[in-house]
């Protein structure tokens, strides 16, 4: 279940009715900046006076067996059992890893997402992928294991740093591009960034995916768009990107595929690529294309039959498994930045 809630009253009502159950024990898990900004939002709610608070560095290093095993420990410690629940109470790292720790101690406990960044609302918190980095690969462990629930406040948007924000949003323009439910033309008509209606648009077009192919094997591989390009420039320019700013310039490569392999509209091409860069103007400089091309080679989305994108004839218009040349994507690469 995914709900959207529009105050603390609701989602104190939604949370009591989950928690409450049972007399289940209760863990939340924050970082610190969750911890500061985010839990003195729910704090009052009743179920959550007598909760355990489990406490990890914020960033991507947090989503670690180490840590993993750690948080196991105190789970143990507390004695929880599998009807007790994990409060996942953050972005995506939270949710990945909170959702990993809940659905394998003793085989899986329950656990309730409630996401904190745009990012976790939009995406990682929906769809049911939870797991951690392994060996310096991203998301490499990992389970298929839906929440309880995943409860949307918005509200929590208020404190969450302009840059994630923004970063978060290229997925709910991603999601516009993939769908044809009207989000695009929200978009466009400049609604404010975090109204509630864009949001639960955004959610609703990841949900109704990967409903339709929940593990995978076919069109849920829409939501890649964007992301055989964005994953080769956020491995090069880690400490540049955050994940949106490297999608962002993935959409734009693979919206040019798109036009030069599908005939997507070159005028619409023009108003995306303007909507893009109002939230993630490109700021990198461009150094070795074959560097990312060898990357996009050993993508694990690759199926030994070529690089394999999702991209677009028009806006909604999905067409999974293309295999593009190298030189294409390279010569699609060198456009968008202008060379
Ligand atoms: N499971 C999935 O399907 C899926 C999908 C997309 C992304 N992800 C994962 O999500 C992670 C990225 O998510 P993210 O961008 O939310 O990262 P994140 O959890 O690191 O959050 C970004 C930063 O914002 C802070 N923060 C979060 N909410 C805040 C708030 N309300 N106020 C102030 N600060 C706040 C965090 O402490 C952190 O510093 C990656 O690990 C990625 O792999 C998973
Ligand atoms: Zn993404």
């Amino acid at each position: 279940m995914v709900q959207i809630v529009s105050n603390k009253d609701e989602l104190s009502i939604y949370l009591s009715a989950l928690t409450g159950l049972e007399n289940a024990k209760v863990a939340v898990l924050v970082d610190s900046n969750t911890l500061k900004y985010c839990y003195p939002l729910i704090a009052e709610i009743e179920e959550l006076h007598k909760c355990e608070i489990l406490e990890v560095e914020p960033g991507e290093d947090s989503k670690s067996l180490e840590i993993a095993a750690h948080l196991w420990q105190s789970l143990q410690e507390f004695e929880f059992n599998r009807t007790d629940f994990l409060v996942c109470l953050g972005g995506g790292v939270i949710t990945d890893l909170g959702g990993f720790i809940a659905s394998t101690f003793k085989r899986g406990m329950r656990f309730v997402h409630i996401p904190t960044s745009y990012t976790g609302m939009v995406d990682a918190a929906i769809g049911g992928k939870q797991g951690l980095n392994f060996n310096g690969v991203k998301n490499q462990i990992g389970v298929f294991s839906e929440p309880i629930a995943t409860l949307i406040y918005p509200e929590f948007l208020e404190t969450l740093p302009e840059r994630e924000l923004n970063s978060g949003y290229i997925e709910t323009i991603k999601h516009a591009l993939i769908s044809n439910g009207g989000l695009w033309n929200k978009i466009v008509e400049e609604e404010p960034l975090s109204s509630n209606e864009i949001v639960r648009k955004s959610t609703e077009v990841k949900q109704g995916i990967v409903e339709q192919d929940p593990n995978e094997k076919g069109i849920r591989k829409a939501l890649n768009f964007g992301h055989t390009v964005g994953h080769a420039f956020e491995a090069i320019y880690k400490s540049e990107l955050l994940h949106g700013e490297a999608v962002a310039i993935g959409l734009l490569v693979e919206l040019q595929l798109s036009v030069e392999l599908l005939n997507f509209p070159l005028q619409e091409y023009k108003t995306i690529q303007n909507v893009i860069s109002n939230f993630c103007p490109i700021t990198v400089e461009l150094n070795n294309v074959d560097v990312l091309i060898e990357l996009m080679k050993h993508d694990k989305k690759n199926d030994g039959k070529g690089i394999n994108f999702t991209l677009l004839n028009r806006i909604g218009g999905v067409e999974i498994n293309q295999y593009v040349a190298p030189d294409a994507i390279s010569s699609a690469i060198k456009k968008v930045f202008g060379k």
